[in-house]
């Protein structure tokens, strides 16, 4: 297969869940941002319509994986239910840095667009010898409303949510491996 930088990254991506606790420097962090704001977007305005939240106080992560676990319990979804009742299961995985990604609500796919934001972050982190992960878990905190509260001292702008989030910090377990990929579900019609 092709080698180039890019490709080799996309191959070498895993979903990172030890951390150490050393934080990211800013400038490191500011890159990763800054490629979430090259992802493509439906309405073609990215600068305008997304927002990042980079919580970093461990006293906000341990809010949040608590809140997002009381959600869980509530949610009635047996793996849900059984994560949040998990005493060793911290949503967050103890990462120092959770970014949120918010979108503005009333645009054409608030989601998907906040979804290729998250990749190119995720992609970009890996480029640069961090471990990340996207999660959806932590995003079950603002549901209640002990949560909206919560999210409203990030000073989010008005008509804003988030609709992914992603943990990033430097690996401290082994890093997972994933066989190449199979290609059979690949159809050309031509
Ligand atoms: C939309 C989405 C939500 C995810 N949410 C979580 C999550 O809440 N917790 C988690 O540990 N991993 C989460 N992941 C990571 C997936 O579990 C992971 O990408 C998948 O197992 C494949 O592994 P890889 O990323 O190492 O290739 C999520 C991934 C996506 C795309």
């Amino acid at each position: 297969m092709a080698e180039n930088e890019t490709l080799n990254v996309i191959r070498r991506r895993r979903s990172i869940r030890e951390y150490g606790e050393k934080q990211i420097p800013d400038d490191t962090a500011a890159l990763v941002l800054e490629a979430g704001l090259y992802a493509p977007s439906a309405g073609g305005n990215i600068e305008n319509d997304i927002h990042f939240t980079v919580i970093q106080k461990r006293e906000t992560l341990d809010r949040i994986n608590l809140l997002a676990k009381e959600a869980a319990r509530a949610s009635g979804l047996s793996w849900l239910v059984d994560l949040g009742n998990d005493d060793s299961f911290h949503c967050l995985y103890r990462a120092p840095t959770l970014i949120l990604v918010s979108y503005r609500a009333e645009t054409a796919a608030p989601e998907t667009d906040a979804a290729a934001a998250t990749e190119n972050m995720l992609l970009a982190a890996e480029s640069l010898g961090l471990g990340a992960c996207w999660l959806y878990f932590p995003l079950q905190a603002f549901s209640s409303a002990a949560g909206r509260d919560l999210l409203k001292t990030f000073g989010l702008p008005e008509g804003f949510r988030p609709y992914s989030s992603l943990i990033a910090g430097y690996r401290a377990g082994a890093v997972p491996v994933i066989p190449p990929r199979k290609t059979e579900h690949i159809s050309w019609v031509r």
